[in-house]
């Protein structure tokens, strides 16, 4: 199982004071002295944290970049331009803290199938953040998406419940069905040190994406530290 690292929790902090620091390229160069994927950046349509020319300043140190971003033109037009490693489709809603659902795939199949074929055929794998739920599942596999990312959220607010097994087997039959259809699987949000060892019991999950958690261990281990030791749990 992979890691990729969410930096975009930088940029909030940058923007808070709205000048350099602390730097995006600082720390995306030192998460990747670290065994990790990529770098996982979303670029909002509000521009609330990543900035379109961090993706390209990261770009040129050779990082693999997960690009989250919503299914617009505008940001289409920008992964095109950007050739990520991947890009990961995102719902976005200008009110919410955070990605706070799965994307409905379900409801926009045609209109998706069309959108990631340029994509693809530059040759940027495509996933698509979903709750693991059947109907998008098998949307997601219908207009041939690489991969999915099984939304996690409500699976850790669960945990941090003490309840989480009946949100846990969802992601477990979830990636099933996925990789059943031929579909890759990785996972993400809400994920951290003490609930990301139940990962390890989903079959073949290929990626994790972390921001939150090891951004804040970051504040007091330093960021290299925290990337290694969530590399350590997962490995
Ligand atoms: N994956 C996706 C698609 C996301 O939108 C987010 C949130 O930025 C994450 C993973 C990481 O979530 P967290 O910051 O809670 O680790």
């Amino acid at each position: 199982m992979k890691l990729g690292v969410n930096i975009h929790h930088i940029a909030t902090l940058r923007n808070a004071r709205g000048g350099v620091e602390p730097s995006i390229i600082e720390a995306a160069k030192t998460a990747l002295r670290e065994d990790i994927l990529a770098l996982t950046m979303h670029l909002r349509e509000d521009r609330r944290h990543i900035q379109d020319k961090d993706l390209y300043d990261v770009k040129k140190l050779g990082a693999k970049i997960n690009l989250e971003m919503a299914a617009t033109k505008e940001i289409h037009d920008i992964a095109l331009n950007l050739v990520p490693y991947s890009v990961c489709l995102v719902p976005e809603r200008r009110q919410e803290v955070t990605t706070e659902g799965g994307l409905n795939v379900f409801a926009q199949k045609d209109y998706l199938k069309e959108y990631i074929k340029p994509l693809q055929d530059k040759g940027i794998l495509v996933s698509l953040f979903i709750d693991p739920d059947e109907e998008q599942i098998k949307s997601a596999s219908y207009i041939g998406a690489d991969y999915i990312e099984m939304h996690t959220g409500a699976f850790s607010l669960a945990f941090q419940e003490g309840n989480y097994k009946e949100e846990f087997e969802k992601l477990k039959k979830g990636a099933k069905l996925a990789q059943t259809l031929g579909l890759k699987v990785n996972a993400g949000h809400g994920l951290n040190y003490e609930n990301v060892y139940l990962m390890k019991e989903i079959p073949d999950l290929c990626e994790l994406n972390i921001g939150h958690s090891i951004i804040s261990r970051a504040i007091f281990v330093g960021l290299s530290q925290a990337v290694k030791e969530m590399l350590s749990l997962i490995k």
